[in-house]
């Protein structure tokens, strides 16, 4: 089974993405549809992952993490724990094969880069 690795940002003109460690603008319309294209599966029973670089993780309002209804996978060479909120992955390809394997395998449908500079990179 191959699944869709997708990758979403928002930049403005000249690319930039962030500033000082967050994001440079509040833009509901923006987030709104960052939701809903890193949330929406065709199959009910299926959920995509986000995965993100640890500031970007740390960047998300309390509040708002772990992000709903999505599987969070956070990169990071520390050992730290989220427990239920988040799976934390040494590099790209560690993360890879836990999708690629149960029980995460057949629960998910897309996966979502989400950020931030690094992991685009
Ligand atoms: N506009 C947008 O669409 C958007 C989206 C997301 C983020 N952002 C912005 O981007 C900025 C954050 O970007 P950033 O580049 O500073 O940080 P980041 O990419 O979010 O996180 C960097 C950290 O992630 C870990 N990491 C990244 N790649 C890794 C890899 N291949 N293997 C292991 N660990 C890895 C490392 O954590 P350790 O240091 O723990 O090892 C690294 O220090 C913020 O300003 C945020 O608001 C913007």
């Amino acid at each position: 089974m191959s699944l869709n690795l997708n990758l979403i940002a928002a930049a403005c003109d000249g690319m930039g993405i962030g500033v000082k460690g967050t994001l440079p603008w509040k833009l509901k319309s923006e987030m709104a549809f960052f939701t809903s294209m890193t949330s929406n599966t065709k199959h009910p029973d299926k959920r995509n992952v986000v995965l993100m670089g640890r500031r970007t993780w740390e960047c998300i309002p309390k509040k708002y993490r772990p992000l709903q209804n999505r599987i969070n996978i956070v990169l990071s060479s520390q050992f730290l724990d989220y427990g239920k909120d988040a799976i934390v992955c040494k590099n790209i390809p560690h993360a890879l094969e836990i999708i690629g394997k149960p029980p995460l395998k057949d629960q998910i449908e897309n996966i979502w880069v989400i950020g931030g500079s690094s992991v685009y990179k």
